[in-house]
């Protein structure tokens, strides 16, 4: 090998893997094992006082997991990371990490819907108490900072609307708080926007998209951008205090720029639970082998049939930030020039009933609650993902009543508009 730094696809491909030193196997196995035998009893005390690095259990680790773990650590540029269960594992054990009953997270109101309602019920039922704000008023954030506040939670590219948000007007609010920021940067992927490089201090995705890219693996990853320092006032007792069940040890204190990916791991994954099987893991990892090749094509097609669809007169509106004139336009791009991704949402002159039935006359677009597939999807998220929040909440998050998602795939985009054509129709 040489000094090169290797590039994103070189990445995308390698990082984390090396020739199985068994057997010599040249794709990364899958460890389907529950558990790995000890070299003796010290080794063992000394994997479980986190004196040693090893594998113990999967529920805490896999081999085939660490590959898929230092891969997207290695795209997202951050220190480490860890691979769990889906998309929702993340966000549950990344906060537990940061709050306790009674403290406060600032999220973004343009989120997946199913982060609307985790957030408003079951972290609810934690005690974490979730303040929103808006993106397109960076000063909303800084009002909603209270002495309560944990974090910031936001959505670099959010669904459904595909609006692209400003990260570092964010984390500029986030640094003067003195809290992380935390992207979710599930619809970008690492290919369009690194959230590191705009100042987020823990990324994380549902590896269910595009990561995955395939439609077959449900997964969840965080990362850890080794950029926060843990201990500076006492907000974050798990990272900055001595440790009963590991002999006292600080977290931060030991594991240096790592320690919010140890503490997710050993104290958060062991305790919950939500840990991702290996073979998902393998099938994630192969797919990211060809993320940047999927992505392109993904972004390429939906810009043109964003733009096809923008002059269709049974539309409305198509919310696209690739589209020259889209209010995101700018925003998308600075933070994402190859592309603006490849979800977004038209609104129908039909209302409710159009949006119904244009996802049921399609046929090329399969209707399904899923995005970042090879395939192209489509949904009403009013009458599905989004019926459970109000109207009010409908609208806000960019899921009113008229709003159809697409999600566009790597098929022909003329077989796509063909198919878009004959529905609309
Ligand atoms: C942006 C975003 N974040 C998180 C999730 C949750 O991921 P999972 O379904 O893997 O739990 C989703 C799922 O659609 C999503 O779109």
């Amino acid at each position: 090998m040489t000094d090169r730094q290797p590039g994103f696809s070189t990445l995308a491909i390698h990082a984390g893997a090396q020739p199985d030193p068994t057997t010599g196997a040249r794709a990364t196995p899958i460890y389907q094992t529950t558990s790995f035998v000890f070299n003796d009893a010290d080794h063992a005390a000394s994997l479980f006082g986190l004196q040693a690095f090893g594998n113990i259990y999967t529920r805490i680790g896999n081999p085939t997991n660490a590959v898929l773990e230092e891969r997207v650590a290695a795209l997202e540029g951050g220190t480490a990371a860890l691979a769990v269960a889906s998309g929702h594992a993340a966000q549950v054990v990344a906060l537990q990490v940061l709050l306790k009953p009674g403290d406060e997270f600032i999220a973004a109101r343009k989120l997946y819907g199913g982060s609307i309602n985790q957030f408003s019920h079951a972290f609810k039922s934690f005690g974490w108490n979730v303040v929103w704000a808006d993106t397109d008023d960076i000063a909303s954030f800084e009002r909603a900072v209270t002495p309560h506040t944990r974090a910031i939670f936001i959505e670099s590219i959010a669904n459904p609307g595909g609006t692209v948000t400003d990260i570092e007007a964010i984390a500029a609010v986030a640094r003067k708080a003195g809290v992380p920021l935390i992207v979710d940067n599930t619809l970008a992927s690492p290919y369009l926007i690194r959230p590191i490089d705009h100042g987020a201090d823990i990324v994380l995705h549902s590896l269910t998209k595009f990561l995955g890219g395939h439609g077959n693996s449900i997964g969840g990853i965080i990362v850890d951008a080794g950029t926060f320092d843990w201990s500076k006032d006492g907000k974050y007792p798990i990272l900055s205090e001595p440790r009963p069940e590991y002999h006292g040890i600080k977290l931060q204190e030991t594991f240096g720029n790592f320690a919010f990916a140890i503490a997710c791991r050993v104290l958060a994954l062991r305790d919950l639970g939500p840990a991702l099987s290996p073979f998902n893991a393998f099938m994630i990892l192969t797919g990211i082998e060809t993320l940047p090749l999927r992505m392109q094509k993904h972004c390429d097609n939906a810009k043109a049939i964003a733009e096809w669809l923008s002059t269709h007169p049974a539309v409305a509106g198509v919310n696209y930030a690739g589209l020259a004139g889209d209010k995101y336009n700018n925003l998308a791009r600075k933070y994402c020039p190859k592309g603006a991704g490849a979800v977004f949402t038209i609104s129908l002159k039909g209302g409710y009933d159009a949006g119904v039935k244009l996802v049921s006359k399609l046929q090329l677009f399969s209707h399904l609650a899923n995005v970042g597939d090879t395939r192209s999807l489509v949904i009403h998220p009013a009458s599905t993902t989004h019926s459970q929040l109000d109207d009010a909440q409908k609208t806000k998050s960019g899921a009113g009543p008229d709003v159809v998602r697409l999600s566009i795939g790597i098929e022909d985009k003329e077989d796509l508009i063909a198919d878009l054509e004959q529905a609309l129709a």
